[in-house]
């Protein structure tokens, strides 16, 4: 986990089809103003497959800064990001990661990723002094790290049926960021989103829209359809597939629930009908 030997960090491409609404870019662009002064830290909450980490990216690339991503929901413990002791020709040395390369970088954008699920929640406990006014935190193998200027901090946070909200983030925490509330993109622009990243024709956009449509307004079907899994369908129906196949690889449901969304959609044989399939060797 981000222990490459050689690790840089890089400024993203920008993703030429990326919306997000005028609200969210304008407070978007007044927190940039204020990192220029001081490092910043931005909470972005929101259902899975929203576009969280796709506008931390975005927002890397259009201000020409380097990106670190680290994933908090894999760690175990606080000091897992800094770096480990490893054993080399019998001796043990401290070999640093990423983490407090990027730390140390002027204008770097640090991602914490899923920073609601750690495995252990005392693994946080490192970043509270790094996000907080002090901006440094002393660790033994390391020295002292202080935060270099122009660093924004982002952490993505998922909201779902065993998430809601950001209250169940620690207070303490959670005190030090911006928040910022995504959701998925309206039909028009989705649409657009849906034609031009997976290529397919108006017909097939709409087509696939309207299908997305009946699901996220059907509650009792109760499956959540994300831009991510929009996109999933779309570049599978690009590749050729009907749009039953396309539902019925994408959406991660029951085989009980595909059957009764193919019903909704009146897509004909249902997924559980007998008999409707030739078996072929492989
Ligand atoms: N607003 C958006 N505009 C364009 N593409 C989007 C948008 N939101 C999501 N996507 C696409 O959907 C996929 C999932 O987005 P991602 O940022 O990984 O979601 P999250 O981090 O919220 O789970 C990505 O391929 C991304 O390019
Ligand atoms: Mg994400």
């Amino acid at each position: 986990m981000n222990d490459k030997k050689n690790a840089t960090l890089t400024v993203p491409e920008i993703d030429p089809y990326f919306y997000a609404d005028s609200n969210t870019l304008n407070i978007l662009n007044k927190l940039h103003k204020i990192s220029e002064r001081h490092p910043v830290n931005i909470l972005v909450a929101g259902r899975q497959g929203c576009g969280k980490s796709s506008i931390v990216r975005q927002f890397a690339a259009v201000h020409n800064k380097p990106l670190a991503t680290f994933q908090v929901g894999i760690l175990s413990e606080p000091g897992q990001l800094f770096g480990e002791y490893t054993l080399e020709d019998g001796e043990t040395h401290y070999k640093q990661f990423l983490f407090p390369m990027a730390l140390q970088t002027p204008n770097c954008i640090i991602h914490l990723e899923e920073i609601n699920r750690p495995e252990n929640p005392k693994a946080l406990n490192m970043l509270f002094s790094i996000l907080s006014d002090d901006r440094q935190v002393w660790m033994d193998e390391l020295g002292l790290l202080e935060v270099a200027p122009g660093v924004i901090f982002f952490a993505t946070l998922n909201e779902g049926d065993d998430f809601v909200g950001t209250e169940l983030l620690d207070p303490a925490l959670r005190d030090r960021f911006y928040v910022i509330l995504m959701d998925y993109l309206p039909n028009e622009v989705e649409k657009e989103v849906l034609i031009n990243k997976a290529h397919i024709s108006v017909d097939q956009a709409d087509a696939i829209i309207d299908a997305v449509n009946t699901l996220r307004s059907n509650f009792e079907l109760s499956v959540e359809v994300s831009t991510r899994t929009v996109l999933m369908i779309g570049e599978i129906v690009a590749a050729g597939a009907t749009l039953k196949e396309a539902l019925t690889t994408s959406l991660q449901t029951s085989k009980e629930t595909l059957e009764s969304i193919l019903l909704a959609l009146h897509v004909k044989n249902g997924y559980l009908e007998k008999g409707s399939y030739e078996y072929r060797r492989f």
